[in-house]
C-alpha cells in the first residue's frame, strides 16, 4: 500500500505547451469535453457517427447498438466491411500508396522499407496464395513468428480473407503453442524457421514440431514457414510450404472477403484468474474503429509522424498499436525485431535517431531497465542521442512508477514531449484511460482520465460508486465498440469473469483495482485477481501453480507475486515435493530444474524468479491455501496478520526462509 500512498501525493501537473494544442487532434481540454458530452448526450448517435467518418462500409449499418443479449453486445451488426481493405486498400486510393508503411529494424540493424502499394501486394500475393490451399472465412489460423513485415503480412492476408488468427508469442513454449491450437481449432498454421534477438537465433519451427508431437494437432493441414535465418528445420512434404513459394506466381491483387461487423478478426489468448489461458474473442469493425481513432486521438497522429510502438505482435499491444491500427490511419511506422539492449542499451534512442521517430510507446519495465543501463553505461544515455525529433511518448502494461515517469519525460522527452500513460487491457482492444496530449495535464503515475465515449467507474463489491479518493474495482459501465466479444469457446466464462451478477450483469469489471483523486484522475493500483504482471506480461498464478504440479517430483504449489523493481512483480513459488523437504544444497539443484521446467511448460517469462520448499503449505482448516499469507512471507516481512484459522501456523516460519 505504501506505493500507492505515496503516488497519491504526487502533485505535479504538467500542462501541454500553447504549441502542441494548437495543431493537435483533439485541441485542448474543451475539445476533449466536447466529445464526452456528445456521448454522453447521445451515445449510440457518437459512436455511429465515428463509425461513419473513420471506417469504409461495403455494406453501411443501420444498427448502431444490439444490448438485447447483453453482456453479448453487437456493434453496428448489419454493416459488413473488411480489415485489410481499410488497411490497405484506402491508403492506396487516398495518395498513401508511396508512403512507407512499414520501417523495418532488424537485430542487427539492417533496414527493409516497404510502402502501402508494396504490402498491399504483398499481403494479396500472401492471401492469394493460402486461399488457393483452400482456406477461407471463418477458418482459424495460428501465428507463431517473429517481429517482421511478413508477420504483419500474415495478420493481414487472414484479415482479407476473413480467416480468424490467434498470434502465439514466439516466446511461449511447444506446450503452449499446442493449447492455443487446439482451443481455437486451426487448420493452418503460419511460422518461421527461426526468430533472432539480441544477436541469438531462437527455433520456432522446431516448437511446431514438437506441438505437433503431444497430439491433437491433427486439424492442421498447412504449415506455412517464413525463412527468416535459413537454419536447419525438419518438414513435413505436403505439409509444410515456404512462404515464399505461397506467394509465388499469385497476384497481387486479391479480391478482399467482406466479413459482418461482429465476424471475429482475431482470438488472443490472455490470463486469468483461473484455469487455462482464455481466447479474447474480437469483433471486425469496433475493433478496427478503436484502433483507428485511438491512433488519432491517444498519439495525436498526423500524416508526417513516424511512429513506433515496440510491442510484439504476440501481444495485444502489438496487434491494436502494429498489426491494424498505423496501417488503419495511413501511418509511417518501425517494426523493430530486436531487444532494447543490443547491441547496447542505446538501441532505442539510437533507432529513434536514425528514423527520426515521433512517436514512441513503450512499456514501463522497458523504462526502468534503460534508467539502470543509462547509469550503468552513460554513453548510452538518451542525453547522448538525438532525440528532437520526439513529439509524444507512451507507456503501456502496467502502472508506470513516477520516478521512471520522470525520468523518461526529462530524458527520453526532453522535457518537450507528453507522456500518454495508456491503461487497456487484451480485453478492451485499445486505450481506455489515457491523456490526450494535447489536452489533459499530466500527473506522474496516473493515466489521468476515460476516452470519450468510454463510461469507466470505481466501484465497491456491490456495485456503487466509490467516493473520490476511495480505491475500489475499475468498471466499465456502458460497452463499447473495441470490447472483447466472448471468450472462444466458453460464453459462460466470458459471463462470469467480465459481468458478474453482483455487479449487476452489465458492468464490464476489468480486474484491477484504481483510485480516483479530487480532480477525477484515475490512478490504477494493479489487479484484485491470482494475475500477476511481470515485465508487462500477464500471468496466472493458477497456470505456473498447474505447471509445477505437472512436474513428477511436485506435489503441491502455491505462486504468488512479490514486488520487484525491474519487472514490477516476480513470481515466487511455494512448493510441497513429493519426497522430503531437501536441504540447501539440494533445494537450489531442485529449483533450477523446476524454473526451467515452467519454461517448457510455459515459456521463459513464466519462470518463477525464487522458488521455496515446504513440508506443507499454509491452509486453512478447510484445507484453503493462504495465499495472503504466502504473499507477507514472499516479500520477506513477517506475519501480523490474525492466523488463527491456520491448521499449522508453524509452516509460515519454515517457508519464510529463502534459500
Ligand atoms: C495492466 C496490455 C497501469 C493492468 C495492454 C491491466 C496497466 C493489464 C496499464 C492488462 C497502465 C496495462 N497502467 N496498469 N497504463 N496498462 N496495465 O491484457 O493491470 O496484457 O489489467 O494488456 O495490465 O494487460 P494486457
Amino acid at each position: 500500500m505504501s506505493t500507492i500512498d505515496s503516488v497519491l501525493t504526487e502533485t505535479r501537473v504538467f500542462q501541454p505547451s500553447a504549441e502542441f494544442v494548437k495543431q493537435a487532434n483533439v485541441p485542448g481540454m474543451a475539445a476533449y469535453q466536447a466529445l464526452c458530452d456528445e456521448a454522453e448526450r447521445d451515445f449510440e448517435g457518437f459512436w455511429a457517427r465515428l463509425a461513419r467518418e473513420t471506417l469504409q462500409w461495403s455494406k453501411p449499418f443501420t444498427r448502431t447498438l444490439d444490448e438485447s443479449n447483453a453482456p453479448f453486445y453487437k456493434w453496428f451488426d448489419d454493416g459488413e466491411l473488411n480489415v485489410s481493405y481499410n488497411c490497405l486498400d484506402v491508403n492506396l486510393a487516398n495518395g498513401n500508396a508511396d508512403k512507407v508503411a512499414i520501417i523495418f529494424e532488424s537485430d542487427d540493424g539492417a533496414v527493409t522499407k516497404v510502402t502501402y502499394r508494396e504490402l498491399h501486394a504483398r499481403v494479396g500475393r500472401f492471401a492469394n496464395g493460402i486461399k488457393a490451399l483452400g482456406y477461407k472465412k471463418g477458418d482459424r489460423s495460428i501465428i507463431y513468428m517473429p517481429m517482421s513485415i511478413e508477420a504483419v503480412v500474415a495478420m493481414q492476408a487472414c484479415a482479407r480473407l476473413g480467416i480468424t488468427h490467434s498470434v502465439v508469442f514466439g516466446g511461449f513454449s511447444a506446450k503452449s503453442l499446442q493449447e492455443r491450437i487446439v482451443d481455437v481449432g486451426a487448420t493452418l498454421v503460419i511460422t518461421a524457421d527461426e526468430q533472432v534477438r539480441g544477436g541469438k537465433t531462437i527455433p520456432l519451427k522446431p516448437a511446431v514440431e514438437e506441438a505437433f508431437a503431444m497430439g491433437g494437432c491433427e486439424a492442421v493441414k498447412n504449415v506455412v514457414v517464413y525463412r527468416r535465418t535459413g537454419g536447419k528445420v525438419a518438414w513435413t512434404e505436403g505439409r509444410d510450404l515456404w512462404m515464399h513459394d505461397v506467394e509465388k506466381g499469385q497476384s497481387d491483387q486479391c479480391e478482399p472477403v467482406q466479413v459482418e461487423a461482429e465476424h471475429p478478426l482475431f482470438v488472443l489468448y490472455t490470463s486469468g484468474s483461473t484455469g487455462k489461458p482464455k481466447g479474447v474473442q474480437h469483433s471486425s469493425a469496433g475493433y478496427l474503429l478503436w484502433a483507428a481513432l485511438t491512433m488519432k486521438w491517444t498519439f495525436d497522429l498526423k500524416p508526417s509522424d513516424v511512429y513506433w510502438c515496440t510491442a510484439d505482435v504476440g501481444w495485444v499491444t502489438g496487434h491494436t498499436y502494429i498489426a491494424y491500427g498505423p496501417l488503419a490511419v495511413g501511418a509511417t511506422q518501425i517494426v523493430f525485431e530486436g531487444v532494447p539492449t543490443y547491441p547496447n542499451a542505446g538501441r532505442f534512442w539510437e533507432t529513434i535517431q536514425k528514423h527520426r521517430c515521433s512517436i514512441f510507446y513503450t512499456a514501463p519495465t522497458a523504462i526502468r531497465s534503460l534508467i539502470k543501463a543509462a547509469e550503468a553505461s552513460p554513453d548510452h544515455h538518451p542525453k547522448k542521442y538525438d532525440l528532437s525529433s520526439l513529439r509524444v511518448i507512451g507507456s503501456v502494461g502496467e502502472p508506470i512508477n513516477p520516478e521512471a515517469w520522470m525520468w523518461y519525460y526529462n530524458n527520453v522527452g526532453g522535457e518537450r514531449c507528453p507522456v500518454v500513460d495508456t491503461w487497456w487491457q487484451t480485453e478492451t482492444g485499445g486505450h481506455m484511460i489515457t491523456p490526450l496530449p494535447g489536452a489533459t495535464g499530466l500527473k506522474p503515475g496516473s493515466c489521468t482520465l476515460p476516452l470519450p465515449g468510454i463510461m469507466a467507474a470505481i466501484v465497491d463489491e456491490t456495485g456503487e460508486d466509490v467516493e473520490l479518493g476511495k480505491g475500489g474495482f475499475l468498471v466499465v459501465k456502458r460497452p463499447w465498440p473495441a470490447m472483447i466479444r466472448t471468450i472462444w469457446g466458453d460464453p459462460e466464462r466470458f459471463k462470469k469473469s467480465y459481468y458478474p451478477e453482483e455487479l449487476g450483469g452489465t458492468c464490464y469489471l476489468a480486474g484491477d483495482g484504481a483510485n480516483r483523486d479530487t480532480d477525477g484522475y484515475f490512478w490504477i493500483m494493479g489487479r484484485i485477481d491470482d494475475v500477476l504482471n511481470v515485465s508487462g506480461h500477464r500471468l496466472g498464478t493458477m497456470e505456473v501453480e498447474s505447471a509445477l504440479v505437472a512436474h513428477p517430483m511436485v506435489a503441491e504449489a502455491a505462486v504468488v507475486g512479490r514486488p520487484d523493481d525491474l519487472t514490477g512483480e516476480a513470481v515466487v513459488a511455494f512448493v510441497v515435493l513429493k519426497r522430503a523437504r531437501p536441504d540447501d544444497a539440494e533445494a537450489a539443484e531442485i529449483a533450477k530444474e523446476l524454473r526451467n521446467w515452467v519454461a517448457k511448460e510455459i515459456g521463459p517469462i513464466a519462470k518463477p524468479k525464487e522458488i521455496r520448499f515446504g513440508d506443507n503449505l499454509p491452509k486453512t482448516r478447510s484445507g484453503k491455501i493462504m495465499r495472503r499469507l504466502l504473499r507477507v512471507v514472499a516479500q520477506g516481512e513477517s506475519v501480523t496478520q490474525d492466523v488463527s484459522t491456520l491448521e499449522n501456523p508453524a509452516i509460515l516460519e519454515q517457508l519464510g526462509k529463502a534459500l
